[in-house]
């Protein structure tokens, strides 16, 4: 933990080379208790690749920044900013894994200052701290390969954790032990967001929500950006656009969706505002080093002034802001802290916080406590159901109570095939519940573009459009037939799969494990790298088109593995790149053999209008042993009960020996829709033989026997069909007793 020790220079101290006092392009930084830094190398003996140290705009496997400009944690809001660069951009996880086939190994720098690192790859042993980790991995990789890697810190002290597994799942978990998990987010988080800046008033967002119904497209949550409020006073309305916000908030829920309105941590200064009174004349803004009077500078508003989140009791007061606030969910967007006349366009580093903290020592962690105290504000607000909250600025731990985006990226291919290997490396740093925005945020989109990155979007954890004031406007329905038509498609693949990645979501909630992972974090043995597919827990797999005019599409299966494409069932056995022939609706998305993989696939206008539908299982067989298995994790999906009463329903379905059965893991009732849902659907995949049990299915629904995928090694399979079985021409086993999932244990 960091300590803070007082050591003013008196009169005669030397200043050369800045050490007191510096000037940067016109602002001054005093230094009183002078220049300092902290540093160490960490060197990872046997390993390769290294990953991590979001966030940058940059591939998932870090570069060797030798010659060039180390990887820089220092958050900031950066204008359309550059891909392929170690630049800082608006968070900082200071975390880095280095992987190789039989190991994990990471380290942890907990510094929250403005940190730098160098990455080195090389075949030589390391010395020093390298020493631990070389007799970790000795026996079990004999690779000369070396990684090093090289921190510096502006302040604070050496407060580092390593973290030593032989999985990366392994590393995960010690990782999540010190920080925390993701936890599991009300459902409508993981569905589909619509917002803009800005929809203009209460006319234009019933008309959106009215839009989406009548083109059959579902949605959850629509966003209001800073244009809703009264002249960028957060907490407060516009009232001629929005003059009954409580009504039109009531007439979503009432269709069981959702609103997000965003809350920005500057505060217009206004002394007839009385939030900005109590801010002013209560002890919680930041000061300015020059005065110790408030720290001001511009932002949206104009002249503001910064709450100090660094102080607990500040962070108190903003929770309780939220009490009368007529809105539900938040955005908490400029948490970097964005001062638009400020060095880099941030705070000073000399402003001063609680019990005389400098700026410097908590920059990367300021935007951290904004979205935290923004958690906290939720609970004051409803107290019983699970908050929601994005964020832009973030640090280590961030994960416990927001969900991050990638910030303004823009409306092009580039940034499009940059978003995935960004979210990846959120992903795996504990960031669990992260997306790009839509659609690209500055510039207009041409509808191919937006259709590709709908698809993209829609598998990857956050899913929410979003466009700059300037862009034209770009919802579904405003595209011709074809494009609406793709987005539409990539929208309902998204609803049909709630129940699985609800799923991960919950099991990621319990151990760490990303949602959206790297093919090495499933398949550790297989080291490849690359960053332009992924995985969504274990038994999904998609590379999304990322070309313009694309008619053809490799995408790498991971070795010892067997994949199914979601649209046709054909299959392929893994450690190939497969070529694919791809039209404006393909979604190369595959399914693994081995998984079992629950859906929910009526279509309805948003996830609670699902909340009691029936649950499509699919079972994939494939390799030797034919067997299968998966969970299925479900409960009200809002509240917080599933942790204060256990009110959840856990299912663990295996298929082995031909039979498919059920072991409740856990059923409450408590869950009080728990008896209700039912299986209407089984799909079989890679089926040989009829299976010769089934003991969960509602016996009302279908059963579907896709036939025919061989051992691992094999030649790929035939086209999907129904094999050696003496299945009715409709796949229909009419003779089941009906079942729910909660009765099958
Ligand atoms: C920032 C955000 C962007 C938002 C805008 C206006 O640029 O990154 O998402 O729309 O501010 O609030």
């Amino acid at each position: 933990m960091w300590e803070f020790h007082q050591q003013k220079p008196d009169d005669s101290a030397d200043n050369s080379d800045g050490l007191y006092d510096e000037e940067f392009k016109g602002h001054r930084d005093a230094k009183p208790h002078g220049s300092s830094s902290v540093g160490m190398d960490v060197a990872f003996p046997g390993f390769e690749h290294v990953y991590g140290i979001p966030e940058h705009a940059d591939s998932l496997a870090l570069r060797s920044t030798a010659g060039g400009e180390p990887y820089r944690l220092y958050n900031l809001d950066v204008f359309e900013y550059e891909l392929n660069n170690p630049m800082a951009l608006y968070g900082s996880v200071p975390l880095v894994y280095a992987h190789s086939a039989n190991n994990t190994a990471g380290a942890f720098w907990h510094n929250p200052s403005e940190t730098w690192v160098d990455v080195q790859s090389s075949k030589s042993s390391g010395g020093g701290l390298s020493a631990l980790l070389t007799s970790f991995v000795k026996s079990a990789s004999p690779s000369e390969a070396l990684t090093e890697t090289h921190w510096m810190s502006e302040s604070g002290v050496i407060d580092l954790f390593l973290l030593l597994s032989d999985t990366p799942l392994g590393a995960f978990r010690q990782y999540a032990s010190l920080t925390g998990t993701t936890p599991l987010p009300p459902i409508f988080s993981i569905a589909y967001h619509q917002c803009r800046w800005n929809y203009n008033d209460e006319t234009d967002v019933l008309e959106v929500d009215r839009n989406f119904d009548e083109n059959d497209i579902p949605y959850d949550v629509i966003w209001l950006d800073i244009e809703h409020t009264d002249g960028k006073r957060y907490f407060t309305w516009d009232s001629n656009k929005f003059p009954n916000p409580q009504g039109m908030l009531d007439k979503l829920n009432a269709k069981g969706r959702q609103l997000v309105t965003v809350v920005d941590p500057h505060i217009k200064r206004d002394d007839n505002w009385a939030l900005y009174q109590r801010v002013r004349d209560g002890d919680i803004a930041v000061k300015s080093h020059k005065d110790d009077g408030l720290y001001d500078g511009w932002c949206w508003p104009g002249s503001s002034v910064w709450p100090d989140f660094i102080d607990p009791a500040v962070r108190k007061w903003w929770a309780n802001e939220f009490k009368d606030y007529v809105a539900a969910y938040t955005w908490n967007d400029m948490g970097e802290p964005s001062v638009f006349n400020g060095p880099e366009v941030t705070m000073h580093k000399d402003a001063k916080h609680h019990n005389g903290w400098e700026h410097r020592e908590v920059h990367n962690l300021y935007g951290a406590l904004v979205h935290q105290a923004s958690w906290d504000g939720q609970l004051v607000k409803s107290p019983q159901r699970r908050p929601f909250v994005l964020t832009r600025a973030f640090f280590a731990g961030s994960q416990r109570t927001a969900a991050v985006w990638t910030g303004d990226n823009a409306a092009n291919w580039d940034h499009l095939k940059a978003s995935v290997p960004m979210v990846l490396s959120l992903s795996i740093t504990g960031i669990t519940f992260s997306g790009a925005d839509v659609g690209g945020f500055f510039g207009n989109t041409d509808p191919e573009l937006l259709v590709r990155w709908y698809q993209a979007g829609s598998l990857q954890p956050f899913f929410r459009a979003h466009a700059h004031l300037d862009t034209r406007r770009r919802e579904p329905w405003l595209l011709d037939a074809q494009y609406k038509e793709a987005i539409r498609s990539a929208i309902l693949l998204r609803y049909t799969l709630l129940p699985y990645l609800y799923t991960q979501f919950y099991l990621s909630a319990r151990d760490g494990r990303p949602v959206m992972a790297p093919l090495w974090v499933y398949y550790p043995k297989d080291e490849a790298t690359m960053d332009d597919q992924h995985l969504l827990g274990p038994d999904l797999l998609f590379k999304p088109v990322t070309e313009a005019g694309a008619t053809s599409l490799s995408v790498y299966l991971p070795k010892d593995s067997i994949w199914y494409r979601h649209d046709t069932w054909e299959g392929f056995g893994g450690g190939q790149t497969v070529s694919l022939s791809v039209s404006l609706t393909t979604m190369s998305l595959f399914y693994r053999a081995g998984g079992i993989v629950a859906r929910r696939d009526r279509p309805r206008r948003s996830s609670a209008a699902m909340r009691r539908d029936p649950v499509t299982l699919v079972v994939l067989l494939g390799g030797r042993d034919r067997r299968a298995s998966g969970h299925l994790y479900l409960d009200d999906g809002y509240s917080l009960e599933h942790k204060t009463s256990s009110a959840y329903l856990h299912c663990r379905f295996n298929y082995a020996d031909g039979s498919l059965t059920n072991t409740l893991v856990h059923s409450s009732p408590a869950y009080a829709d728990a008896d209700r849902i039912k299986v209407e659907r089984l799909i079989f995949v890679g089926v040989r033989t009829r299976p010769k049990s089934v003991v969960l299915p509602d016996g009302g629904g279908r059963v579907h026997l896709h036939g025919a995928v061989p051992a691992a090694g094999d030649p790929p399979a035939q086209p999907a069909r129904c094999q050696g079985l003496d299945c009715p021409p409709d796949g229909r086993l009419r003779q089941r007793p009906r079942r729910t999932v909660a009765a099958c244990g």
